[in-house]
């Protein structure tokens, strides 16, 4: 791979967002349409490889949602296969298949643009009952385990509470899809991948926490993503994160270990797999992608050192009518495609027909935004150390106890200067009266936003008939002046708030969509950024509203289709 001195990475970097916007008058280029031809197989497999079948959970958890957000509610479960099978299964295992006439596909409990799930993951265990020493890669189609590496038994590599997950995107599998864009929706899906581990996690009473200082280098070595042989002609798999996963609180076992001693110990393991070829031809190629690829490349560097603020606990009770298993909410968590636009306008005309079902109130909204802080052993904003750079603008349609209009929640108010001077100077800045102190959010402008918020999402209705659309704007130029591999941790920081949405979202009985599509200029023109204002970016819309069913599908469970029986060799 060709390396870049830091200011042609940052060029190219700014370059290739620059080049990837879509514009009212034109999209970012993509295929002119989809060579389903040469779809790409929907999972990854290795084979000639050890697979180790998982259990599935028999049951819902007893815990419950809410507990999740609570520090110490959940006792810690033994690092076990049964366990580590129940980690997975929430987070990047199937939640159901989709049928609609002689189609099917299934969905994840992790959500991904297109459905096209670049997002790869592997175990690195050791000391866990059950799994043997080395690398392992997850199939969510048949809940197992390839072990791609057996580390040699010389070296104790991990402490005894923990074990690693890494994470890689097929940027193929989207950018078939979607052309020069796919770069950014890979991001973002490992931001969603990054929180669902961080939830599941949770559900166990474990911690779950990106590791700031790993290179690229060492996690391609680590996940056998670098091996040429292994891959020969099959799409590659590029380097997102790694997490350490920590049964007991992290205290207790960071920094007990050295990623560089575990890329060491997989140079010199015995390496088993071919990776599967997902199309059999590229019609398309996008160098664009590789060329980001490139330019935002991560050394290794020192573990971030930011501390959450001491922040309120949060309110968990506010005007909730139900408590939810954790795993049933993960698991039947859905993007809406359609949501029903009349439901709330007749609800504030008090018709009786909707006056009885879901309402959103302005407490709602105050915690949804409350979860989207960080707090320490809070997740999934606990999974990332570094100080939050992307704030909420907020579409505002129907939220009981406030006004419509358009709103900036800032996730760190000391930026809040540095918006007002970028933006429109017109702009009110009122804080809404029932809005908790420590809560930054501002109306910026009051009436109905509509349409505007359909216009920017691509034209996209969801954006319109909700309760409230998002707009997640990154603190951009200034992050990514010295380190333009930052680039690729905003789209995640953005993915794992979106994250937080879609649970939110179904805890009130209605129903999120994450949206890669939408105009970027378009939405820095209406808070007023100029074009060649680079402070601030939009990285992802999301949108929550009652979502419509569509009665055509028919919903089937995830793991019917497996049958039982432990290990098997290929
Ligand atoms: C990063 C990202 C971007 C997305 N963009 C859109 C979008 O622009 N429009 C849309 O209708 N759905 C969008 N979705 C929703 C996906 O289509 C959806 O997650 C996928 O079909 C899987 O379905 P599920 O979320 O119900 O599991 C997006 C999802 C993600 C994670």
């Amino acid at each position: 791979m060709k390396s870049l001195s830091k200011k042609q990475s940052l060029q190219s970097i700014l370059a290739y967002h620059q080049k990837t916007k879509h514009h009212f008058q034109r999209y970012a280029s993509g295929p002119d349409g989809l060579d389903w031809k040469h779809q790409p197989e929907a999972f990854r497999t290795f084979k000639g490889c050890t697979k180790l079948k998982l259990p599935l959970l028999k049951q819902a958890t007893d815990v419950l949602y809410n507990d999740l957000y609570q520090d110490n509610k959940i006792s810690p479960q033994a690092l076990s296969i049964k366990n580590i099978a129940q980690l997975l299964e929430l987070s990047l295992g199937l939640s159901a298949w989709k049928q609609y006439e002689e189609n099917r596909w299934s969905l994840r409990c992790n959500p991904s643009s297109g459905n096209l799930h670049p997002t790869e993951s592997y175990i690195i265990a050791e000391n866990c009952e059950g799994v043997s020493k080395g690398v392992h890669h997850y199939v969510s189609r048949d809940h197992n385990l390839e072990q791609r590496c057996q580390f040699s038994n010389d070296e104790a590599l991990l402490p005894n509470n923990c074990f690693l997950i890494g994470l890689s995107s097929i940027h193929w599998r989207e950018a078939w899809k979607y052309g020069e864009r796919a770069f950014r929706y890979c991001q973002l899906d490992a931001g969603h991948a990054i929180a669902s581990i961080r939830y599941a996690a949770a559900t166990l009473g474990w911690q779950a926490q990106v590791l700031t200082s790993a290179s690229d280098a060492q996690i391609e070595t680590i996940l056998g993503i670098n091996r040429d042989p292994d891959f020969n002609s099959a799409e590659r798999e590029h380097s997102d994160v790694m997490l350490l996963i920590t049964t007991h609180p992290k205290e207790q076992s960071n920094d007990l270990f050295s990623l560089k001693n575990i890329a060491e110990a997989a140079k010199s393991g015995q390496w088993f797999g071919q990776a599967n070829i997902l199309s059999s031809q590229h019609l398309d190629e996008w160098p664009i992608i590789a060329d980001a690829t490139v330019a935002s490349v991560k050394s290794e560097t020192d573990e971030s050192s930011w501390q959450a603020p001491i922040l309120p606990k949060l309110n968990m009770t506010s005007d909730r009518n139900s408590a939810h298993a954790a795993s049933t909410l993960i698991k039947q968590r859905r993007s809406a495609q359609e949501f029903d636009s009349s439901h709330f306008t007749n609800r504030n005309l008090g018709n009786e027909k909707t006056v009885n079902e879901p309402s959103f109130t302005d407490k709602m909204l105050y915690r949804m935004l409350d979860l989207t802080l960080s707090r320490q052993n809070i997740p999934p904003m606990d999974s990332i150390s570094w100080k939050p750079a992307i704030h909420l603008l907020l579409f505002v349609h129907h939220v009981e106890g406030i006004e419509s209009g358009l709103y900036l929640f800032l996730r760190n108010d000391e930026v809040k200067s540095t918006f007002q001077t970028h933006l429109k100077q017109d702009f009110e800045w009122l804080k809404p009266i029932s809005c908790p102190a420590h809560l930054p959010l501002f109306r910026l402008v009051s009436g109905d936003a509509r349409e505007a918020a359909k216009t920017l999402s691509c034209h996209q209705e969801i954006a319109r008939d909700g309760v409230l659309s998002f707009g997640l704007v990154a603190e951009y130029e200034s992050n990514l002046a010295d380190k333009p591999w930052v680039y690729r941790q905003l789209f995640w920081e953005a993915g794992i708030l979106g994250q937080i949405l879609y649970l939110e979202a179904e805890s009130i009985h209605l129903r999120g969509t994450g949206i890669g599509c939408y105009f970027d200029d378009g939405v820095h023109e209406l808070i007023g950024l100029v074009e060649d204002d680079h402070t601030f970016q939009s990285l992802y819309h999301f949108t929550i509203g009652k979502a419509l069913t569509d009665n055509r599908l028919q919903t089937l469970p995830p793991y019917a289709h497996l049958q039982r029986s432990n290990l098997v060799r290929e």
